[in-house]
């Protein structure tokens, strides 16, 4: 047999690259290769790119410069290093890519990962191949399965596809070009591969989508299914402890999903609910299709639906056009609703988005000034929120051995990151912990029941009741 190959994969950008990446991995298993934490011993590196902010190409390049300084050193040493650029900056640049960059064999968009084996065979016969076709195929059936090892490798909580896509045309954003039209995965494939991850240890499941919620894949009456009625079905799946969903359009918010925040304990109440910004005429302009009204309509129901439930969002300042008094009405959403903590971002004109052919840009120092003042706000709102689990019991999905020797870390309902002196037999189990301090993003706790001692729920003959 010969000798593994070696892959390195540098990811960009959101969750749906992350799980990209893992695709490629399991796609390129097959082919002889493992993965590398190094770029130098690769023999595949493979740059998965972001599209969505700021000078995604200038980065690019000059990533592939570094690489092509490895490259020739590899080349020095008699060994053959192929560079891959992927994800949604080849999509979008493919051809240019390939103009500029010499160093690059192949390219490939994000429709087209389960070709990578032979387009790795096409660039060793002609040189260079490119792949960024949206093909009429369903992708995800196209891609392998993980083995178990890999998805034991990967812990307790795991990411699924569930939709990719989106047909919403923010008039700032790229995701309508480079992921292309809204599409769902029929829900038997998804119950599949949420079966597979749990009979393999993973106890949290993540949908993701790029609009998870506009949801509608075909069930098994052949119906389509919205995306509550799907949450539902897989909190029936044996080991699955947990369900979260990312990242959702307040607009496709139905009954379903806030039925299922209702009824399913399994269904963390933990939602990222962009709104951009609270200005009816800013929120016009990005063709959002909401006021902010509407927004927090939408959020009144959810806090109705499952009243623990927590926010983060995403926020632009400076999009074309934004006055102070704009800007003002987004500080009053914020202080409104009371976030667990949001993303803030400078607008960023992308091409080929309508946006980016606006007027009145916002000045650079309006901008980053803007973007402090809602970024001090944020922060103070996700301190507040962490600092209010002080001296609470929370369930935590404990998911891996931390740092300090002795100690495991898991998740709450949140996502704060806690961790506790206990074994690491515990990890992949939920237990309740209680938080006796916070250290910058981090709960530090105990278990509120030791290991050992009858487990909640049941009875034990030992114990008293009250
Ligand atoms: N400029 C700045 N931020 C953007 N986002 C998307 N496109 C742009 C852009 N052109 C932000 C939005 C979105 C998040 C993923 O990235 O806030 O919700
Ligand atoms: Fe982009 Fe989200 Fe708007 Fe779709 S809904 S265009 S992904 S910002």
């Amino acid at each position: 047999m010969s000798a593994p190959r070696k892959l390195h994969i540098k990811s960009y950008g959101c969750q749906m690259n992350v799980y990209d990446a893992q695709r490629m991995v399991d796609t390129l298993a097959p082919e002889g290769f493992v993965e590398t934490a190094s770029v130098d011993d690769a023999d595949l590196v493979i740059l998965n790119t972001c599209h969505i902010r700021e000078k995604a190409s200038e980065k690019v390049y000059s990533e592939l410069g570094r690489l092509r300084v490895a490259k020739d050193e590899a080349a020095r040493h008699g060994r053959q290093m192929n560079i891959a650029v992927a994800g949604c900056v080849a999509q979008a640049e493919g051809e240019e890519i390939i103009r500029r960059a010499p160093v690059v064999d192949v390219v490939v968009g994000p429709q087209s990962y389960h070709n990578l084996p032979q387009l790795l065979a096409r660039a060793k016969r002609d040189g260079r191949a490119l792949d960024t076709e949206f093909p009429l195929e369903d992708k995800f059936s196209l891609l392998p399965q993980p083995k178990p090892a890999a998805i034991r490798a990967r812990g307790v909580s795991a990411f699924v596809t569930v939709q990719e896509g989106c047909d919403k045309f923010c008039t700032f954003c790229v995701v309508p070009y480079t992921r292309g039209a809204e599409a769902s995965r029929p829900v038997a494939r998804i119950t599949d591969d949420v079966r597979r991850l749990a009979d393999n240890g993973v106890r949290e499941i993540t949908l993701i989508g790029q609009n998870v919620n506009a949801y509608h894949g075909e069930g098994p009456d052949g119906q389509p299914w919205p995306l509550g009625k799907l949450l539902h079905h897989l909190a029936d799946v044996p080991g699955i402890a947990r369900l979260r969903y990312s990242t959702s359009h307040p607009r496709d918010v139905d009954d379903s999903l806030l039925e299922a925040h209702r009824d399913l304990p399994a269904l963390m109440p933990f939602v990222h609910l962009p709104v951009q910004s609270g200005s009816d005429r800013i929120l016009a302009a990005m063709n959002r299709k909401h006021t902010a009204d509407d927004y927090r309509r939408v959020i009144d129901r959810f806090r109705h639906a499952r009243q623990d439930i927590a926010f983060t969002s995403d926020f632009i300042v400076g999009f074309p056009g934004e006055r102070e008094e704009d800007f003002a009405a987004t500080l009053a959403l914020v202080t409104q609703i009371g976030y667990a903590g949001a993303y803030s971002f400078k607008y960023s004109p992308r091409p080929g988005t309508p946006a980016a052919d606006m007027q009145e840009m916002v000045a650079a120092a309006t901008m980053d000034e803007r973007l402090a003042r809602l970024q001090n706000l944020i922060d103070s709102q996700q301190h507040a929120f962490n600092k209010a689990a002080i001296g609470t019991t929370v369930d935590v999905l404990f998911e891996r051995a931390a740092r300090n020797p002795g100690q495991i870390v898991g998740r709450t309902a949140y996502l704060q990151p806690a961790h506790v002196m206990a074994s690491e037999d515990l990890i992949g189990q939920v237990l309740p912990v209680t938080v006796a301090s916070l250290e910058r993003y981090s709960l530090l706790g105990a278990l509120a029941t030791p290991p050992g001692a009858s487990p909640r729920g049941s009875q034990s003959p030992v114990l008293t009741g009250a």
